[in-house]
């Protein structure tokens, strides 16, 4: 059994885990488990991964035997790091653990270090990889589940840096038209679900970003846009990503195009994208300010998805992020879903989030991001 740590909007971290396997079971608040394992790279929402070594551990003592057998059994160098996370509430002091364990391990012919969190119980990434904890020590992660305390060693961890280079670091950035966080992309891509050999196309693919991360989880892509600087942009940053990243499926720009009128290939492919979100609001709207956009954005994506059914190829899935504004602590929606799914579509729901749930937002910001996935109605 594998265990997944997720990241900050749960119910999306989840429901991209359930696309993958329907099994997937939340055993916290922020830890879900799996039999399957799964590539940490093309998972969005996870942030640390780990194979459960022990279940049910009822003692510190059990707990202490179970990591000194597993480093006795397994072929760690003599010499080695090893540091514990604690994912839970009790008030055990798992450093003193971590020391006392060093002097039973010495005992045993090794010659371990321990390596303390920096802040709070849990060891991160950048410590993680700054003290060669990962791969050739050992992270023991430790999980309050109700009574009981499960034990698992850290597998991989999100690689907050590559992350970080390719939303940062790519030559064209557009903020007016807010740019998609990479692990969204991956997360909507997942929740998309597509075959190996699936195109996923991006009508309003703005700098590309969607583009980019298609590629790196294998999948050929094809990206268009309605404004010649956003396609002459994602191409800039296309070539760029071509040079720095092992590329593994091919991306095509397509010239500007109107996501209402456009035409898509004619081998099985996906929509995945994020719609566009109107006004960048940069001070709090007001109420009428956000009508407006109301009333503007749904013609846009009526018209969008009307296009699609027209399509010689209907798409497998669509999954698309449409705005929600937050003002005064109020949520205002699009109230698009009911209809477009009268239009011929039908609403993929995960068990472990409702729709409306399948939300990114970041405090302080009066845009937020809704998810949601259809499937036309008619078969291909
Ligand atoms: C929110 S942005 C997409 C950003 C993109 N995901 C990224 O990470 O850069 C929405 C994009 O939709 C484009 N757009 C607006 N109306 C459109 C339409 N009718 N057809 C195609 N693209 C459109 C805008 O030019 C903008 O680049």
């Amino acid at each position: 059994m594998y265990l997944y740590i997720l990241g900050r909007e749960r119910d999306l971290c989840l429901a991209e885990l359930e696309s993958k396997d329907k099994n997937v079971e939340l055993i916290t608040e922020q830890i879900a488990v799996s039999k399957k394992l799964f590539d940490i790279n093309n998972l969005g929402g996870t942030i640390k991964v780990g194979e459960i070594i022990a279940n049910n551990v009822s003692s510190v003592n059990e707990l202490q035997k179970e990591i000194i057998n597993h480093c006795k059994a397994i072929k760690l160098e003599t010499k080695f790091n090893y540091g514990i996370s604690y994912y839970g509430n009790s008030k055990i002091n798992f450093n003193q653990i971590g020391i006392k364990l060093k002097k039973e391990l010495k005992s045993t012919g090794l010659k371990p270090r321990f390596v303390m969190p920096s802040d709070g119980a849990i060891l991160n990434a950048a410590s993680i990889k700054h003290n060669k904890i990962f791969p050739d020590g050992r992270e023991f992660i430790v999980v309050q589940s109700k009574d009981k305390m499960l034990l698992a060693i850290g597998l991989s961890f999100q690689d907050i840096d590559m992350y970080s280079k390719r939303d940062y670091e790519k030559p064209c950035r557009d903020r007016k038209v807010g740019m998609l966080p990479p692990k969204l992309s991956q997360i909507m891509i997942n929740l998309a679900n597509p075959d190996d050999n699936t195109v996923i196309c991006d009508p309003f693919c703005g700098s590309g970003g969607l583009l980019m991360e298609a590629s790196l989880m294998g999948y050929d892509s094809i990206g268009s846009d309605l404004s010649d600087d956003m396609t002459i942009c994602a191409k800039k940053n296309i070539e760029w990503f071509l040079d720095n990243f092992n590329a593994k499926g091919k991306v095509e720009i397509l010239k500007s195009n109107d996501a209402t009128k456009l035409k898509y290939p004619k081998e099985r492919y996906s929509v995945v994208t994020e719609g566009f979100l109107g006004i960048n609001f940069l001070s709090k709207p007001t109420k009428q300010l956000i009508d407006e956009q109301i009333s503007n954005l749904k013609k846009i994506y009526v018209e969008f998805f009307k296009n699609l059914l027209l399509q010689e190829r209907l798409p497998d899935v669509v999954c698309i992020c449409v705005p929600f504004w937050r003002v005064n602590e109020q949520t205002i929606r699009l109230n698009l879903i009911d209809e477009i799914a009268n239009l011929g579509y039908t609403i993929v729901e995960f068990k472990s989030a409702r729709q409306s749930t399948l939300n990114y937002y970041r405090e302080n910001q009066f845009t937020g991001r809704q998810i949601v996935v259809f499937k036309p109605n008619k078969e291909n």
